[in-house]
């Protein structure tokens, strides 16, 4: 029996998104983004395991792994154990089919079919709906509203995978694991972000093919890697845009440049995570299987 690893898309909230705003108490946290655009992703498995360690990763003082994986979320304790049995779980890259095993879930790194699996309980991934007129900031210095507003209660220090204008909607990674964080904006892993923008119709036939073949902008040419329309009527057309670029306001200013400036934008997709339907201003935990597959995302 192998127990089904939770796919992206599968994830539900497990502590459920407070997302509620209230002004800022006096710990303020600031604001902390790695930055820079980014290229078409390329997700990368584990380097292979070798079968017959000769690194141990065996730690007395640790937790049974089959303990930790189904505190992940990977499955029931028994379909844990099966796994590691099959041989389908490393350890620091070593295959470790021996059941009892302990390791330390904040030092070492586990890997079950290739995948990460993060089992230090203190890092945190959250996908956070931004809403209009909130700004990609932990602490603004102005004082206008911002993510920590949505985020009482939470008491680690969460950066900010990259940034939303504070007119734009959408998706927004949170987390308190630097390394991954800075990875999926590092243009070598150029993670694809998707946004849907409504704009002046009607949409002229060749636009997606314009946009695919890239525009000048002031910074240099930018292009998208998909574009489609989702709805076209006469004064008002909605179009969803799939890019590698992290460029400031690189959505808004190449409509622009195509005569379509955007009336409103909404980001739905980073790599592998969807906003699904976390509403504006609310956030959920990532799954077990969303962060492996965003370490993968990120080729860690
Ligand atoms: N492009 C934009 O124009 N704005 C954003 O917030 C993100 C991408």
């Amino acid at each position: 029996m192998t127990p089904p690893r939770k796919r992206s898309g599968d994830a539900r909230p497990t502590k459920g998104g407070q997302g509620r705003p209230t002004r800022r108490g006096p710990q303020s946290r600031t604001s902390r983004s790695a930055s820079g655009s980014t290229k078409r992703s390329q997700p990368t498995r584990m380097p292979a395991a070798s079968a017959t360690p000769d690194v141990d990763v065996h730690d007395p003082n640790g937790v049974r792994l089959q303990k930790l994986l189904a505190g992940a979320g990977v499955g029931s304790r028994r379909q844990c154990e099966q796994l590691i049995a099959d041989g389908r779980v490393a350890v620091d890259g070593v295959v470790v089919t021996e059941l009892g095993v302990r390791i330390d879930p904040r030092r070492q790194v586990v890997h079950v079919d290739g995948e990460r699996v993060v089992l230090d309980e203190s890092r945190v991934y959250l996908a956070f709906n931004k809403p209009r007129g909130v700004v990609t900031s932990m602490d603004d210095e102005l004082g206008r509203a911002d993510i920590s507003d949505y985020l009482q209660g939470r008491t680690e220090r969460l950066f900010h995978v990259g940034r939303l204008d504070a007119d734009t909607e959408g998706l927004l990674l949170l987390t308190n694991d630097g390394d991954l964080a800075h990875r999926l904006q590092h243009p070598r892993y150029g993670v694809l972000k998707t946004y849907l923008a409504q704009i002046p119709g009607p949409v002229p036939r060749d636009l997606g093919k314009r946009l695919r073949e890239g525009v000048e902008l002031e910074d240099g040419p930018a292009a998208v890697d998909s574009f489609r329309i989702v709805d076209s009527q006469p004064g008002k057309a909605l179009v969803e845009l799939v890019l590698h670029e992290g460029r400031k306001h690189i959505v808004r200013r190449m409509l622009a440049e195509v005569g379509h400036p955007v009336i409103s934008l909404v980001r739905t997709q980073v790599g592998p995570i969807r906003l699904g339907d976390t509403r504006p201003g609310r956030w959920r935990a990532l799954s077990s299987a969303e962060v492996g597959a965003l370490y993968a995302a990120a080729g860690m």
